[in-house]
């Protein structure tokens, strides 16, 4: 029997006891149309990740994020979500300075949003807040390796943990996830050994991203998934599908059939029941 069953809404530990079992599939969403395809298509976690500044704002990065507009589209993600966790993503500066803010704006995504859990970037160092947040008992995602809030420190999106000294730090920032009590780590764009090596030794799953095969699930974008992205394409992005193309081409099509008058038919239009003659008003 499947680990993570289809139909019945998923729960926290169910995904705990996937690891080892079952691959975990999560992909982030924004919107509710999009939330309600991927329900319906089997994906275990929605991500309202931070992520939307980029692939929907059209923004260099995830720094201008805000509790108002994340809880916004984490709500439209949860009414759609019919099976799927739905996890919202802790914005830049919502949980850094203080754990007692970090707590409310965690309660904030289960209570407004409609989410099940937060996810929190960083290790140790962010340690005070992810503890105020489990102490509220709102599950927290970890996540560690490249953590775009801090690209400015890092020096861009860059791999990270390829030394063997950060390596090290990565694997005991993720280590003290999971012993706070974190129910998942998402690891990013680290080598695939390390990922192995963190999986083996956290309890908990670890879901990778550019982070190789070993970890005990995956998480893509929405946008790179169904080709929506052009530009920018990462080598650990596997394209499912083209809809850039698929949408330009309904768009010059539609465009195509205003200009030549074609669009709308008799079909497409209102009728009045009887031939009925406007009186014109001088
Ligand atoms: O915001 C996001 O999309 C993320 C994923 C890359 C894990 O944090």
């Amino acid at each position: 029997m499947s680990v993570l069953p289809e139909g019945d809404p998923l729960t926290i530990p169910q995904l705990v006891a996937a690891k080892g079992r079952e691959k975990i599939a999560m992909m982030t969403a924004y919107d509710a149309p999009a939330a309600a395809l991927l329900d319906a298509a089997g994906i275990d976690v929605l991500l309202v990740g931070d992520s939307v500044e980029m692939a929907v704002y059209g923004e260099p990065n995830t720094l201008t994020a805000t509790m108002d507009s994340m809880i916004r589209h984490a709500r439209a993600v949860s009414r759609a979500a019919k099976r799927a966790i739905v996890v919202g993503d802790m914005p830049f500066l919502s949980y850094q300075a203080e754990p007692a803010r970090a707590v409310e704006n965690a309660g904030r995504f289960l209570a407004e949003g409609g989410c099940s859990a937060v996810k929190v970037e960083g290790g140790r160092r962010v340690l005070p807040a992810v503890e105020a947040i489990l102490a509220a008992d709102i599950p927290v995602m970890g996540h560690v390796g490249l953590t775009p809030q801090s690209y400015r420190k890092l020096g861009g999106f860059k791999v990270q943990g390829r030394e063997a000294g950060s390596a090290r730090q990565i694997l005991e920032d993720a280590q003290a996830l999971a012993q706070a009590g974190c129910f998942a780590i998402v690891l990013e764009c680290v080598p695939e050994a390390l990922a192995a090596e963190i999986t083996q030794q956290v309890e908990v799953p670890t879901i990778g991203i550019g982070a190789g095969g070993e970890c005990d699930g995956q998480v893509l974008v929405f946008h790179d998934v169904v080709g929506l992205t052009r530009d920018l394409r990462p080598r650990f992005v596997r394209r499912y599908a083209d809809l850039s193309t698929a949408i330009e081409e309904a768009a010059r099509a539609f465009r195509r059939d205003v200009k030549s008058g074609n669009f709308p038919s008799a079909d497409e239009s209102f009728h009045a029941r009887k031939a009925t003659t406007l009186r014109r008003v001088h």
